[in-house]
């Protein structure tokens, strides 16, 4: 089966060729990278419009690179939520247009859910379940328990900033150019940065919660950066910033970061009887210490880490195709009233 897929729900552009839901045969990304930087972040209505001039050549792009014809294509799947709802609308608009004019059928991905299956694509083994799944993105931080693709329950989940928006803000407030997460991971990899120079917070909530936050560790860095406000202690002024500090502080933030998702991953597996997997999406799922982590965690509790290569972390439609093929096998056909929604199901 064939399923083309197409994701639009915030700066990336995407279209995607998937046979039999994990054989990636085309994964086509247009980011707007270029666009917002002046802005250090999403502009909504930019977005929306340029989701509009580009979905069409993207499209085009993926059946070409797969070598299939539109008349191959089996079935539309298409990321209708969560995001920014001018974006969804025009992937959403897109795909029903396609599955209609096709006459093949429409699928709806949550686009949370499809960053769970991104580590499947291209996998050799097919994933066992129950797994606890880890969700973590600019717009999402939250962990889930999966008793199959279609039975997820969320556990619990960040109570304010996602750990990408953590990242992109601390990386903004760094002086790090935009993207930030990527910029601040090399940042605190960087060689002689000590991440024990700053003691910042790693947030455990109430002793069993499986929430998380990210604000209170973002507002520590800003203090670090720029002084607490009304100081009367000398240490705690803004001190003269070097490259040093700077790694520093990167380093600091980037190691509370990580013991935040492995504390409360640890909780969860306290919870989740009798888990086989852990599965990981999410663009924060590039970065280099949480691979490092995660991996450990998972060798030390028996688990499979099922994580996605580098390419499929961030935002792309082979995860909205695979998930999509999967869930229509199950019957999950979404018709032509699907809607594009800004928030998740999950
Ligand atoms: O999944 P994604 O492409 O979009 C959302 O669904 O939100 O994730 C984008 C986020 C951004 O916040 C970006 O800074 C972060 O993923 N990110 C990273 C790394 N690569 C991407 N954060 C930390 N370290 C990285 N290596
Ligand atoms: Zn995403």
């Amino acid at each position: 089966m064939i399923t083309l897929g197409i994701e639009s729900s915030c700066d990336e552009t995407a279209a995607s060729v998937v046979r039999d839901g994990g054989v990636v045969l085309s994964s086509v990304v247009s980011s707007q990278y270029d666009l917002h930087a002046e802005y250090a972040g999403v502009v909504p209505e930019i977005a929306s419009r340029a989701h509009v001039e580009r979905l069409l050549p993207v499209v085009r792009e993926a059946l070409a690179q797969a070598g299939v014809g539109l008349g191959m294509i089996d079935a539309v799947a298409v990321g209708h939520r969560p995001g920014l709802i001018g974006c969804l609308l025009v992937g959403v608009s897109g795909a029903k247009a396609l599955a209609l004019s096709l006459g093949k059928p429409l699928i709806g991905v949550d686009h949370v859910h499809a960053h769970l299956y991104s580590g499947v694509l291209d996998a050799e083994e097919a994933v066992a379940f129950p797994a606890l799944g880890l969700v973590v993105s600019g717009g999402h931080t939250a962990m889930f328990r999966l008793d199959s693709w279609e039975r997820v329950t969320r556990l619990g989940g960040t109570i304010d900033d996602a750990i990408g928006e953590a990242y992109d803000k601390v990386a903004t407030v760094l002086g790090l150019p935009h993207p930030g997460g990527p910029n601040l991971d090399r940042l605190a990899r960087s060689e002689g940065a000590d991440e024990r120079a700053f003691d910042l917070p790693v947030s455990r909530m109430g002793a069993d919660s499986l929430d998380l936050s990210f604000s209170g560790l973002k507002t520590s860095v800003l203090y670090a950066v720029r002084g607490v406000p009304n100081a009367r202690d000398p240490e705690k002024m803004a001190q003269p910033m070097t490259d040093k500090r700077r790694a520093d502080i990167a380093a600091s933030f980037q190691r509370a970061a990580c013991r935040a998702i492995v504390v409360k991953l640890g909780r969860a597996m306290e919870v989740g009887a009798g888990v086989r997997t852990l599965l990981v999406g999410g663009g924060v799922s590039a970065n280099s210490r949480l691979r490092e982590e995660l991996g450990t965690f998972a060798a030390a509790r028996g688990l499979r880490l099922v994580i996605p290569p580098l390419g499929y972390c961030m935002d792309n439609a082979a995860m909205i195709a695979g998930l999509g093929a999967t869930l229509l096998k199950a019957g999950r056909a979404s018709g032509m009233g699907l809607q594009a929604e800004p928030t998740t199901s999950l």
